[in-house]
């Protein structure tokens, strides 16, 4: 009696701990950047958050594909010479006017659209303060939140660039969806971050969609050996040739949903990339893999901590950048501004 009441006490303890350590302060995060911080719009744009979250509720119930969508482009822009909104650029390389773009690095243009109409809320409601490298930063986050992830500080206090994406840039940082685990270590190691990093990172392909180009290296001219044969199947039948135009999720077993079966599905031989499913052929990140699988509150924790760490690549802050206007565009003459300032560098790709 006594000892299954104990019992259900500490079935109930423990279920609290599970909650309040999915909230904000049970958080760890790395080391923020000088001008970066969590309450940066506390006083200029308090109604921040709050704006931003209850615009994508309503736009996810019309469109769940947006959060994965938002999230993606986020990780393009701090990939891209840093988190500083410049893929969000008409004629940045990836950016929303790309229309050559090899199908690995398209990105949704629903979700270009999406930040220029948040940021069109928050301009009507806090003036032109907030960046739109945040705003993306913000979204990514509630894309993840309202997906069923975890909820999270974002630091804020980016600013905008001045100058756009290249292809070069793309194509440096950016590594195919065809790379094994080597080339991934060495394509994040560039950017400062490390094997647990990229094992996490990776987990936000729990939501959203791939073309059959992405991944048809391992169906043709024959089967990936380290795939499952009835997932398999079910690939050649969703592309049954070489640049068949169609898609199919990453996460088979719960595809909207920000969760840990990402892992799952890679203990089972069913991750859709190469770059994938290599995370649970390589001993170096087998391990790594296993554990979010096993236990995804770890999943959470780390994806917030690594979360934080790439979206503080190369951010310009203080009075270097601009605060856009239009999120597509740089500001009337900022292009000009190069010339007169202190040559630092930061102006390149027109
Ligand atoms: C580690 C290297 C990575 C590679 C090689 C990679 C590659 C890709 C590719 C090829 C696609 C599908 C494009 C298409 O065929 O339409 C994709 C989709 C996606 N990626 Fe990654 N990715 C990586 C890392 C990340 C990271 C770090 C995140 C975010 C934290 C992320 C989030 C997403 C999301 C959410 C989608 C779905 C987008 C949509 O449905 O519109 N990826 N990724
Ligand atoms: C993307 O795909 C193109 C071919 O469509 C390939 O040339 C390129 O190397 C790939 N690169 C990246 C970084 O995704
Ligand atoms: C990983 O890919 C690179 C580039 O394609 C290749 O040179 C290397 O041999 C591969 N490594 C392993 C362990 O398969
Ligand atoms: C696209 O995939 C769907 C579902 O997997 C499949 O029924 C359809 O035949 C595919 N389309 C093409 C053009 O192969
Ligand atoms: C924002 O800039 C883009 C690219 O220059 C332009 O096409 C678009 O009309 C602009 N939007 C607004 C609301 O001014």
């Amino acid at each position: 009696m006594a000892s299954a009441a104990a019992a259900a006490l500490l079935l109930l303890v423990s279920s609290f701990a599970f909650l309040s350590s999915t909230t904000v302060a049970a958080f760890d995060y790395p080391p923020l950047v000088d001008g970066l911080s969590f309450d940066f719009y506390k006083s200029t744009c308090p109604s921040l958050k709050s704006v931003v979250r209850s615009y994508l509720q309503q736009a996810f119930k019309n469109d769940v594909g947006l959060a994965a969508g938002l999230l993606r482009v986020h990780f393009h822009d701090c990939f891209v010479q840093g988190c500083d909104g410049s893929i969000l650029l008409d004629g940045s390389a990836g950016g929303p006017s790309e229309k050559n773009a090899p199908p690995n690095l398209t990105l949704r243009p629903t979700a270009f659209k999406a930040i220029n109409d948040l940021q069109a809320l928050i301009t009507k409601a806090c003036g032109q303060v907030v960046s739109c490298a945040d705003i993306t930063a913000l979204s990514a986050r509630d894309s993840v939140f309202l997906s069923g992830g975890p909820d999270y500080e974002v630091a804020v206090g980016r600013r905008d660039g001045l100058s756009f994406a290249t292809t070069n840039d793309v194509l440096k940082f950016l590594p195919a969806p065809s790379s094994n685990v080597t080339v991934l270590i060495n394509a994040l190691n560039q950017l400062n971050l490390d094997t647990t990093d990229l094992v996490t990172l990776s987990g936000g392909h729990t939501i959203g969609i791939g073309h059959c180009t992405s991944f048809q290296n391992r169906l043709f001219p024959s089967q990936d050996p380290s795939m499952d044969k009835t997932y398999a199947k079910n690939l050649y039948a969703t592309c049954p040739a070489v640049n068949t135009v169609n898609t199919t999720v990453l996460d088979i077993r719960t595809p909207n949903t920000f969760d840990n079966k990402y892992y799952v599905d890679l203990m089972n031989r069913q991750g859709l990339f190469t770059s994938d499913q290599d995370l649970y052929t390589d001993k170096r990140t087998r391990d790594i893999v296993t554990s979010f699988a096993v236990n995804q509150q770890l999943f959470y924790e780390r994806f917030v901590y690594s979360m934080t760490k790439m979206g503080q690549l190369n951010v310009l802050t203080g009075n270097k950048g601009e605060i856009r206007k239009n999120c597509s565009a740089m500001n009337t003459g900022s292009k000009f501004l190069w010339s007169v300032a202190d040559g630092e560098g930061e102006i390149k790709g027109f």
